[in-house]
């Protein structure tokens, strides 16, 4: 058997707890869910949770303007008080749609080199700022700007690649729209998928589960573990000892 990977501390606690340590080291984990599961709430508090330990977190959001993503951070995890301080600290910098937008449009009218253009414009603000966690939100987002699911494969590819060389730990969120999980074929190439889901059918009865589908390089429980999303950020009801 494979050696364990050298594991880093995501600083979120019942993640660290899961994962009995934490995530390996410059792995790239794609963090799947529907619509309001947590996914920009727990990405950020990646991020937060570095920051607050020393660590340079950049959130690239794909999808919203950014006064108004962090208005809805802080109203949502209203007890992390020191959120503005980290981010002019520059521990926390965030990349909002109103720039994002224009790293597709540094290309040309060919897709293909305007998502290149896109990709080093993200290896570029990551090098700027010595950034060791990365966010990308979303995945879904980007794959919006590709019409041919073979280039998109080839682009997703090479983000992958560009942030393992930057030797980043990344969290990608994408969006699930059904509720039986289907693998998308890019999934397969990352190293982790996280599953943020719910345990029926049932919307007034379900409840929200977080599972750890794969992980390479890491020993975890594989089945739906039930979560929460709390003003002090994400708690997985991990049982202890
Ligand atoms: N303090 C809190 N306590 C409990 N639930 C909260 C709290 N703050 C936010 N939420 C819930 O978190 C969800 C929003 O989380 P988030 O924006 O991270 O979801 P998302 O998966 O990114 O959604 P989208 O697909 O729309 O981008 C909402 O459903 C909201 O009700
Ligand atoms: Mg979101």
């Amino acid at each position: 058997m494979a050696s364990m990977a050298n594991l880093i501390k995501t600083n979120i606690s019942s993640i660290d707890r899961l994962l009995g340590g934490g995530v390996p080291a410059g792995s790239q984990i794609i963090l799947a869910g529907g619509p309001g599961s947590g996914k920009t709430l727990i990405a950020f508090e990646y991020l937060y949770r570095g920051a607050k330990n020393g660590e340079i977190g950049i959130f690239f959001s794909f999808n919203e303007d950014t006064a108004l993503l962090l208005r809805g951070i802080k109203d949502s995890l209203s007890e992390l008080t020191d959120i503005d301080q980290l981010i002019a600290d520059k521990k926390i910098v965030i990349f909002g749609y109103e720039e994002t937008k224009t790293f597709m449009q540094k290309g040309s009218e060919s897709t293909n080199y305007a998502f290149t253009g896109m990709i080093s414009q993200l290896q570029s603000r990551i090098d700027d700022y010595h950034a060791t966690r990365v966010v990308i939100d979303s995945l879904s987002y980007i794959r919006l700007y590709s019409k041919d699911p073979f280039e998109y494969r080839n682009l997703s590819t090479s983000l992958l690649v560009i942030l393992g060389r930057q030797h980043v730990t990344s969290i990608i969120t994408t969006e699930l729209h059904s509720h039986s999980f289907e693998p998308q074929q890019e999934f397969y190439i990352y190293d982790g998928l996280i599953l943020l889901e719910r345990d029926s059918q049932d919307e007034r009865s379900s409840k929200p589960t977080f599972q750890i589908v794969k992980l390479r390089g890491a020993s975890h429980p594989h089945g739906p573990i039930p979560y929460q999303l709390t003003s002090s950020g994400l708690k997985i009801n991990v049982s202890e000892g």
